[in-house]
């Protein structure tokens, strides 16, 4: 499918999905979610993609937010309904059966941190600037940043970026656990694509599972957590993926996985 908005390559088992709007540094407006959200659809289903990689056009921004010239003029109804519209591409990413690496190459704010929150971990440029400005605009984060932020480094260092609206540099978010690492700008992708192809070399269930039983157990006690762990550990053993890691080990060969 093509995208006004959105470049997609894939080899290798792994695709790049770059926002590319740079005119409005990236910005999300409907049309641009829409596509996202076509766009990640399709890569879920699309089994020779193992892992994917968010990032922005351009050195300035990975995505300056959701559009401001876009909501400006939105009343209560509308600014609901684009909330919700932004919030479902967040939850898309998280049900994604395959790991989502944001690479942040350049400001991401409100909905840019939106978006890269959502993914699985971020990697940043040493030059990005992170932040949620919505209170300078009157609103607060709309696309899940109280959720996943606050879940993320805790409430008190959320509490402060989303109340003071202040942007904060790659150095502080690395120090706050927001991203996992720092990488010089002209090697970030080069990075998050080494990372996003190890992960496509080894075990696509056993990732997959891995992610769901991470972000679902989030949200149970840890008692279910655990009992929904083993769960998802005893079917693994059902698997071809299973059966042909632990017989490469004995073997003392590199598995070869069949995702199945
Ligand atoms: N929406 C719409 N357009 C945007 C935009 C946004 N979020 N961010 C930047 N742009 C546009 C600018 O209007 C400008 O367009 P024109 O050339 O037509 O004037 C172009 O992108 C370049 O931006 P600047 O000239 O402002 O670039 P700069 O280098 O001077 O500043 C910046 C960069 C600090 C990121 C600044 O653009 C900025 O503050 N942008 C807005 C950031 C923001 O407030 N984001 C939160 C939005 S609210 C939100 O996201 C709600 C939610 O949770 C869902």
């Amino acid at each position: 499918m093509e995208f006004k908005n959105l470049i997609i390559e894939a080899a290798h088992g792994v695709a790049v999905l770059t926002i590319n709007s740079p005119k409005t540094l990236n910005a999300l407006n409907s049309e641009v979610l829409g596509e996202i959200e076509c766009a990640l659809f399709e890569l879920n289903l699309d089994e020779a993609v193992k892992a994917v990689i968010v990032t922005g056009a351009g050195d300035k921004a990975f995505v300056a937010g959701a559009d401001i010239k876009e909501m400006a003029s939105m009343n209560a109804y509308q600014g609901h309904q684009f909330g919700l519209k932004g919030q479902r591409v967040m939850m898309l990413i998280e049900k994604m059966t395959k790991p989502v690496i944001a690479a942040v190459n350049g400001y991401a704010l409100g909905g840019g941190l939106e978006l890269a929150l959502a993914c699985d971990f971020i990697y940043a440029s040493s030059k990005a600037k992170l932040g949620f400005p919505e209170v300078t605009l009157g609103i607060m984060p709309g696309f899940g940043g109280t959720q996943n932020l606050a879940r993320l480094i805790g409430p008190n260092r959320a509490n402060e970026l989303i109340f003071t609206g202040k942007m904060i540099d790659a150095e502080k978010a690395l120090a706050w656990g927001l991203v996992n690492e720092l990488v010089a700008p002209e090697e970030l992708m080069a990075k998050a694509r080494e990372t996003a192809a190890a992960i496509a070399g080894v075990g696509t269930l056993g990732v997959s599972y891995a992610k769901n039983a991470i972000a679902n157990g989030l949200n149970m006690t840890k008692e279910d957590g655990f009992r929904y762990e083993a769960s998802l550990f005893g079917v693994l053993f059902a698997t071809e993926d299973q059966k042909e890691g632990m017989a490469a080990f004995v073997d003392k060969r590199k598995a070869a996985f069949s995702g199945k």
